[in-house]
């Protein structure tokens, strides 16, 4: 199994790391515009593998997209990140670019591939790799609720007191300060829903400082993270080149689930071999059903300036 990730910043560098620790893929080959970037991050996670026990064959490739050919999943981490007070919206114009030639040229190379869309603002870089490639919907996933989930869990364990491996808890929406919706309404510890050991108060307190998670990191940084994108969106790929059918909140093209359509945006999805294989409809409440049309609103919003 081949897996592509372009882009050798931080993000991608990272999903390469932990794909390779995990050690499922045969190959990772790792893109990128700058002169021997790819291959020298490349070289330096491979002077990694005795060490940390993985035979994943790792290799860079200065923009030279053959190299990449029959790839079955391809990450796309390529674009500008966040500067501190920037939101994930303003990066468009400069990305918008970026992501559609990339997407062109995964699928000139692997027809086949399954694309993972990281690059901000995510949502609407997904339904841009949806207009460039014209691939049908599975094939096209974009990676925001993985990452947003972790940090909700990361949040709850944090006020429970409680390891992260304890709790469990979804964000769905769009990957924006202002989109996403952490349910802490079917949030539970061991089974337990979170609300028998923490106040309305608090899980309102939970609820905010996931929704700023990126935000409050690059405030800290300089720059957005790293570790935790890349950890979710090696996950993403794990769950598919292996076909475990876990479910994961993720960006998809919508045709009518949850009453929208014609945008992606974060809803649970089961990945499998073939990507998407099913969108999860699970009921929401009064509040929870207006939040995501408020949320779908401004993607919408965002997504009529690519043509703008
Ligand atoms: C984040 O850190 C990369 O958007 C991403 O939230």
């Amino acid at each position: 199994m081949k897996v592509t990730v372009v882009g050798a910043g931080a993000v991608g560098a990272s999903c390469a790391e932990y794909i390779a620790i995990k050690n499922f893929a045969s190959e990772v080959v790792i893109v990128d515009i700058k002169e021997n970037y790819a291959e020298g991050k490349a070289m330096d996670l491979m002077q990694t593998a005795s060490l940390n026990g993985f035979d994943t064959k790792i290799t860079g490739s200065t923009n030279d997209y053959s190299k990449t050919a029959g790839s079955a999943i391809a990450v796309i981490t390529s674009g500008i990140p966040r500067k501190p007070g920037m939101t994930r919206e303003e990066l468009i114009g400069i990305n918008a670019g970026i992501v559609k030639s990339v997407s062109e040229n995964i699928i000139k190379h692997s027809p086949d591939a399954i694309i993972i869309v990281v690059s901000n603002p995510m949502d609407t870089m997904t339904y841009l790799a949806h207009q460039a490639t014209g691939l049908p919907k599975n094939r096209i996933i974009g990676m925001g609720g993985a990452l947003d989930s972790a940090r909700f869990k990361y949040r709850l364990s944090e006020a429970l007191g409680a390891p992260a491996s304890d709790v469990d808890g979804m964000v769905i929406g769009g990957h924006s300060d202002t989109g996403m919706i952490p349910l802490t309404s079917l949030a539970t510890r061991n089974s337990v829903p979170v609300s028998e050991f923490l106040s309305e108060e608090k899980l309102e307190e939970v609820a905010k400082a996931t929704m700023v998670g990126g935000a409050t990191l690059t405030g800290m940084l300089g720059t957005s993270a790293w570790y935790a994108p890349g950890a979710a969106v090696s996950a993403m790929v794990q769950a598919i080149a292996c076909d475990t059918k876990k479910i994961f909140p993720c960006s998809t093209l919508l045709d009518g689930e949850y009453g929208l359509s014609d945008l992606c945006i974060g809803v649970p999805v089961v990945l499998g071999k073939d990507g998407i294989e099913k969108i999860v409809e699970i009921p929401l409440n009064d509040a929870e059903k207006a939040k995501l049309a408020e949320s779908a609103a401004a993607v919408k919003k965002t997504n009529g300036l690519l043509n703008a």
